[in-house]
């Protein structure tokens, strides 16, 4: 695991966006898993911003989100279709017919979306480079404490310290769903790059547990640490709780010189 712990949350922000533009530099149509929430806001941004800068275009890229919640439209904007449109597809030169979410309408049985999902993901050739956050309780899409680790993209019931902490997206909790569509740990796991995004002190508990903690289905982030090549993308607040600080800061310092002396592999 690459563990990067950064200054500030600007600073996650800015590393996240440099390793997309990266990616998309060697590969102009990569396959990218995409996540919501507030972690990867300021990453979008940057993106945009690159994009408008000419710096980086999505013209190739097919995407895949994480997930969605069950019986909202496409169109709510308080579903993550919404999302992703208002903050990053609405904003950048991608093909729409390539963004993918797991879409669970009114009227469709939501356990048709799943499988339909992964076999999408596997016509695609497999996500190369899947962007994660982390719940305060080691949620990473929405598999929450005691999900399968070998599980695939299926409903999951949400937990109530998900429901409440996600309520702030919606402005009558009647039209809060309970349940969701999520890629599986396996689904996750299964993409050739993982990068991790955590800022903040509400999330130390969880990156420690991912870091240090041993791999457990109650923190499915430990999940991870089973992956060939996962990045570990935090600020100071998320990292307060590693006990091997000094450890990963001296890796990394280490990193850049081979960086630099080999360039990137
Ligand atoms: C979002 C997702 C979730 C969030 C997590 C952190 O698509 O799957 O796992 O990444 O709940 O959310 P924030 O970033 O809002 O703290």
């Amino acid at each position: 695991m690459e563990i990067v712990i950064l200054e500030n949350s600007d600073a996650v922000a800015i590393e996240g966006a440099a390793r997309i533009r990266r990616l998309l530099e060697d590969k102009p149509d990569a396959v990218l898993g995409l996540a919501t929430g507030s972690t990867p806001l300021a990453m979008y941004r940057r993106l945009v911003a690159d994009f408008r800068q000419g710096l980086v275009s999505f013209t190739g890229v097919t995407t895949f989100n994480l997930d969605e919640y069950v019986g909202l439209r496409a169109d709510d904007p308080q579903s993550y279709s919404g999302y992703m449109s208002r903050e990053l597809f609405d904003h950048i030169d991608i093909d729409r017919g390539r963004t993918h979410l797991p879409l669970c309408e009114p009227g469709t049985d939501p356990a048709t979306v799943g499988p339909c999902y992964e076999e999408s993901i596997r016509e695609a050739g497999g996500i190369d480079l899947q962007v994660l956050g982390v719940g305060q309780n080691g949620h990473i899409g929405f598999n929450e404490p005691a999900s399968s680790l070998g599980s695939r993209t299926r409903v999951k019931t949400l937990t109530p310290e998900t429901l409440h902490s996600n309520s702030r997206y919606f402005d009558d909790p009647a039209e809060q769903p309970e349940l969701a569509v999520t890629m599986g740990i396996a689904t996750i796991r299964s993409a050739s790059r993982v990068m991790l995004l955590a800022t903040g002190s509400r999330k130390a508990a969880a990156v420690r547990q991912l870091v240090e903690g041993p791999v457990s289905a109650m923190w499915p982030a430990t999940a991870l640490q089973l992956h060939e090549r996962v990045a570990v993308l935090i600020d100071n607040e998320a990292a307060a709780g590693l006990e091997r600080r000094d450890y990963y800061d001296w890796v990394n310092r280490k990193q850049r010189q081979l960086l630099l002396r080999y360039g990137e592999s």
